[in-house]
């Protein structure tokens, strides 16, 4: 593609060369005239796009939290009649890298929320640990974005050390191109904003990472630059995720929530279905 861009650009540059040349001289004008038709008509190849390229960037490290960094104890939650959960018990403890798999609508987001204190238990206990920083993300929920900034000036805003070509190089590598970083905060589409808080999270992070499908607004390339975050980071890291190419590489813990239980399995993904004898049954996996 690239060479055929290239290859047609010379063949222009020549033809273009002649024109200039004799447009003047009387005696070649039929075979200007022919060679401006022929410029004319031509099926132009677009130029392709220069492809992104990896940001080289190390991401800053959050405080360290203590070793235990959230615990739940005998925690039960319902929504009306509908009961998530009964005397759940769970501890999360510093630099676990933990996915929650399950059927749909088997209480992932549920736990998320509850892990993030953004839902009220109606029993038990939820102690965070003394030091515990949480950041929250998903795709239905953003962060407060100040409206008068443009993407750029919110990502600065957000890491005193960062500099401007580090951001815009980030922020290319979350899709967000040349004009676009330019853009103010008020006028993003709700996959933009969502864009926005993952970068802002990557680049203040939190030490302790709760993540709702954060692939969802992502292409390949994208995904792969969160990939390379998360491993690169070294808090805590809770998350949901149905991409199993992200699970693989980044889940060392798999938790799997099912009709209010939630089993623990101290491996990663495939240790998980190796374990479990669940690979027959994707839907109670990662439907
Ligand atoms: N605010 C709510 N009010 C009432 N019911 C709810 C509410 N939120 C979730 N539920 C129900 O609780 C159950 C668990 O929902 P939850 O969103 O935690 O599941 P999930 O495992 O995240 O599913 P999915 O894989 O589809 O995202 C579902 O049956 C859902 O319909
Ligand atoms: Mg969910």
């Amino acid at each position: 593609m690239t060479q055929a861009y290239r290859n047609q650009q010379k063949e222009i540059e020549h033809v273009q060369e002649f024109i200039d040349r004799f447009r003047q001289v009387g005696s070649k004008a039929a075979q200007v005239q022919s060679r401006i038709k022929t410029l004319e008509k031509l099926v132009r190849i677009e130029k392709p796009r220069t492809p992104r390229k990896p940001f080289k960037f190390s991401f800053p490290q959050p405080p360290r939290s203590n070793q235990k960094v959230i615990e739940l104890t005998k925690v039960g939650q319902a929504y009306g009649a509908k009961r998530i959960y009964k005397d759940l018990d769970l501890t999360i403890e510093r630099g676990d890298r933990m996915v929650l798999v399950g059927p749909n609508g088997a209480g992932k987001s549920t736990l998320l929320k509850i892990l993030a204190g953004h839902l009220e238990i109606d029993a038990g206990k939820r102690e965070p640990g003394y030091a515990t920083k949480i950041g929250y993300y998903s795709q239905h929920r953003s962060e407060a974005l100040n409206d008068d900034n443009t993407v750029l000036e919110e990502v600065l805003a957000a890491c005193s050390t960062l500099r401007e070509e580090e951001a815009r190089s980030i922020l290319g590598s979350f899709l967000f191109r040349r004009n676009d970083v330019e853009k103010r905060c008020n006028v993003l589409s709700g996959g933009e904003k969502s864009r926005l808080n993952l970068v802002k999270f990557l680049v203040d992070p939190p030490n302790l990472l709760l993540m709702d499908e954060p692939t969802t607004h992502l292409d390949i390339l994208s995904i792969d630059s969160l990939v390379q975050a998360l491993k690169n980071y070294e808090g805590t890291l809770v998350f949901i995720s149905h991409d199993v190419h992200f699970i693989r590489n980044l889940a060392e813990t798999t938790l799997h929530v099912n009709n209010g239980t939630v089993t623990r399995y101290t491996g990663g993904y495939d240790y998980f279905i190796e374990k479990s004898g669940l690979n027959d049954d994707r839907s109670a996996v990662t439907a």
